[in-house]
């Protein structure tokens, strides 16, 4: 009998790593891979976009729920979504990263007796304010199989009390995708599409309500980005949420004899592509701060804590707070410390989905304990070697530690 594998997304984030997982089932003659989306984004360019990017199957089941609050979305997502696994009946239903569609679904799974697999497993920022973190903390509570994308996520875990035998250490699957589709992305050149040169602008994406959703700190980052925009080329893709907040506030971007361009949401691709040739990135996002770091590019995180710290310690990110000068300041700092060659992170090599797969049918262990014989390595992608000829295995992330401490 085939293992039937139920995998519920629903926003942006959740897509990229869907793709490799759906990759690696599709693989197996043995396995069943249901997708259901729950619709918590649905405009073209926060989801149908990804999909056809990404190369994943259009979904099983679409639950349409749409946009509303906490409660009202995450109770939609519950309601819609019994009746598809009562029906489907899967052995284990997979869950990712920590959106309101990634609770919800655990909660449903969980209640009605299934095995729950929750992929980007143990992040934690410590940040009660941010939804993301209760979902965080409550979906890995309620899995059995928890797919770790960093040692330091198994060690949270450990701390909560959370059994060691649930923990499989398989990787980071959004750095998965970015490898799936480099080649694609550098062909894209999406830079010079825009008229930008090489490592010649920033790209910026904010969405988080505690930096879109208050108009005096929104119009403080705002400001900060046209200062910046008088040194060089600032490209913003703008979220709906962040839109919609700059509409409400009235806020536009001036004709200051800066640069700056408010554009709308870009693809997968075209984020990547942007992003591999910018100087630095200034975001709040979860998954920029893991791609900069794998990419070698400087990055700024306007937060004032992360659940991905690995991405400080071994990375180019750095956290900022939501004020002009100490923005300027730090992105004057971090494009000067630049790496001369690429982090590299244990199990950040691409083959993250492969060891998921092989958790779920052959039960094999990633034990977090566990260190390699051979250390893991950052996979060929000769497209980024002019970074450093030569050098990237053997300076690996120490290098990088000492040039941006
Ligand atoms: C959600 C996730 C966040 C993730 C982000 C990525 C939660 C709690 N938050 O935040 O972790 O970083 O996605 O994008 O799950 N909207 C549209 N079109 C869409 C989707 C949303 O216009 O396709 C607008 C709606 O006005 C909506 C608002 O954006 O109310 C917020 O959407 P929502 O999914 O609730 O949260 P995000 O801010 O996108």
């Amino acid at each position: 009998m085939k293992l039937r594998i139920v995998s519920v997304v629903g926003a942006r984030p959740n897509f990229m790593k869907l793709a490799p997982v759906d990759r690696e089932l599709a693989k197996r003659g043995d396995v069943e891979h249901v997708i259901v989306h729950t619709g918590q984004h649905y405009d073209p360019e926060m989801s149908a976009a990804f999909f056809e990017e990404l190369w994943i199957p259009a979904p099983d089941y679409h639950l349409g729920v749409g946009s509303g609050s906490h409660a009202s979305q995450t109770a939609a997502i519950m309601q819609r979504l019994e009746p598809v696994l009562t029906r489907t009946r899967p052995d284990v239903v997979l869950v990712y990263g920590d959106v309101n569609s990634t609770l919800a679904a655990a909660l449903v799974a969980a209640k009605l007796g299934l095995r729950v697999g929750h992929v980007e497993a143990g992040l934690r920022s410590g940040d009660w304010t941010m939804p993301e973190e209760i979902n965080r903390v409550v979906t890995d509570r309620l899995s059995a199989l928890l797919f770790l994308p960093s040692r330091e996520a198994g060690r949270n875990l450990l701390a909560e009390g959370v059994p060691g035998d649930r923990m499989h250490f398989v990787g980071n699957v959004m750095i998965d995708s970015l490898c799936w589709a480099l080649s694609r992305v550098v062909e894209r050149n999406a830079a010079a599409q825009r008229g930008l040169s090489d490592r010649g602008y920033v790209v910026v994406t904010l969405h988080r309500p505690s930096n879109v959703d208050d108009p005096a700190t929104l119009g403080t980052l705002l400001d900060a980005l046209h200062c910046l925009s008088r040194d060089l080329p600032v490209v913003f893709p703008v979220h709906p949420r962040a839109k919609q907040r700059l509409r409400d506030a009235g806020l536009t971007p001036g004709r200051n004899g800066g640069d700056l361009r408010l554009i709308e949401p870009v693809g997968y691709l075209e984020m990547l592509s942007l992003v591999a040739s910018a100087a630095l990135v200034v975001t709040d996002s979860g998954g920029l701060q893991e791609e900069t770091t794998f990419l070698g590019v400087p990055c700024l995180t306007v937060r004032p804590n992360t659940e991905r710290p690995i991405t400080c310690i071994h990375g180019t990110n750095r956290l900022v707070p939501p004020h002009r000068d100490a923005l300027l300041e730090a992105a004057g700092r971090a494009m000067e410390r630049r790496p001369p060659v690429r982090p590299m992170i244990e199990r950040w090599d691409g083959r993250a989905a492969e060891r998921i797969a092989r958790v779920l049918c052959e039960d094999e262990c990633f034990d977090v304990e566990a260190v390699d014989q051979v250390s893991d390595m950052a996979p060929e992608l000769p497209e980024l070697e002019d970074r450093a000829p030569g050098q990237m295995r053997r300076a690996g992330m120490f290098a990088t530690k000492e040039v941006l401490t």
